[in-house]
């Protein structure tokens, strides 16, 4: 069996697909291979470990019918169209929980940032230009005490909510289903329909993942709402905001600013407009980026892998039950 990885991932995913004893076929360059290089590379492979920078859709799987399954190493799954490949029997797995802690941890990291313009204060010290403690200098917003509103409240952005009691903050929650009390009540959470939860939140944080429904789910109407000291931080997928409506109100400064680790487009060229607005971070789709969670991600995306193409159930599928009650 030969089985394609997109990219060079850590070695305990390759370990994984060595020990099974398959051939291993690493795309070499730094950038995800083009649609034709990935078609070319992939010929006559078995499996495909994909990143989230890989579209699979109907006409990557016809063009590849040997492909038996396809593991992503990402939580997220809108670059891969599960539908079609339930209807040509490809396996499809992701690697959820293993990263669900590291990326509520660096969703803080951006609150905490944009609540006290950590990275404006830290560029101006590197530009020489610290004269003196200033009563007036870097005001920014307090975090402890604030409303926090989570939107998506799943895995990570229940993990997010945990970290709030600390800072002592009301945090509010929208979501497909409003929660089991029990679990509002252990993490002092409200449900609030999403435009409620906007108009009363100071920090909006966004944690769905990017679907029809959620696409531009935060567009200049659901911005309005928002207080004119709020902060949007996402860490979800960029294309659940609108790119340009977000850039609209931060340069009018109807927002007091944006803590964003996933953009639309991605990656954001450095002349993009949203590169000029005030009090913006944008980091390069970092969340998850631990050198542990990494691992772990490698890992159990190929653990998928090796089980899906054994015929076994893989630990995280998103379809195997599908394609095994059509026998
Ligand atoms: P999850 O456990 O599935 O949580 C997502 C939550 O959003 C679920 O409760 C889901 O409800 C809810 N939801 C779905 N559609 C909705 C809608 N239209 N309105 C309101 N709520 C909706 O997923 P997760 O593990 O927390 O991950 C969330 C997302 O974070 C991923 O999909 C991925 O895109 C992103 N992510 C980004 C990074 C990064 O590096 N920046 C890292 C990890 C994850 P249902 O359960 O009813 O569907
Ligand atoms: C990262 O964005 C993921 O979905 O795992």
């Amino acid at each position: 069996m030969r089985v394609v990885v997109t990219r060079r991932i850590p070695e305990t995913g390759i370990e994984v697909l060595q020990r099974a004893g398959y051939e291993v076929s690493i795309w070499p360059g730094p950038l995800p291979p083009t649609r034709e290089e990935l078609l070319e590379f992939a010929k006559d492979a078995d499996g495909l470990l994909t990143l989230l920078t890989e579209r699979i859709d109907a006409k990557l799987l016809d063009a590849l019918p040997s492909i038996k399954a396809v593991s992503n190493m990402a939580v997220g799954f809108d670059n891969i169209d599960v539908e079609a490949c339930t209807a040509r029997g490809v396996v499809v797995c992701i690697t959820p929980d293993v990263l669900t802690e590291t990326t509520a941890d660096f969703t803080w990291a951006l609150i905490l940032a944009v609540a006290r313009r950590v990275c404006e204060a830290a560029e101006a010290v590197h530009r020489g230009q610290w004269r003196t403690w200033e009563p007036l200098g870097f005001l920014g917003q307090d975090v402890a005490g604030a409303t926090l509103g989570i939107v998506g409240f799943g895995r990570i952005g229940q993990a997010v909510a945990r970290r709030a009691s600390g800072f002592g903050m009301r945090v509010v929650y929208t979501d497909r289903e409003q929660r089991p009390h029990e679990i509002e009540q252990q993490l002092r959470a409200t449900f609030l329909p999403l435009d409620q939860l906007l108009a009363e939140s100071d920090i909006v944080t966004l944690h769905v993942p990017l679907t029809p429904e959620t696409r531009k789910l935060i567009g200049a109407r659901e911005l309005a709402l928002m207080k004119p000291n709020a902060m949007l931080i996402n860490t979800a997928r960029g294309a659940v905001v609108d790119t340009d409506a977000l850039v609209a109100a931060l340069r009018d400064r109807r927002l007091w600013g944006a803590g964003l680790d996933v953009t639309d487009p991605e990656p954001l060229p450095a002349d993009h407009p949203l590169l000029q607005c005030p009090n913006v971070i944008v980091t390069p789709h970092i969340a998850s980026a631990s050198e542990v969670t990494r691992a772990r991600m490698a890992q159990l995306a190929a653990e998928n892998l090796v089980a899906a193409l054994r015929g076994e159930r893989p630990p995280r599928s998103l379809n195997w039950d599908e394609l095994h009650r059509k026998g």
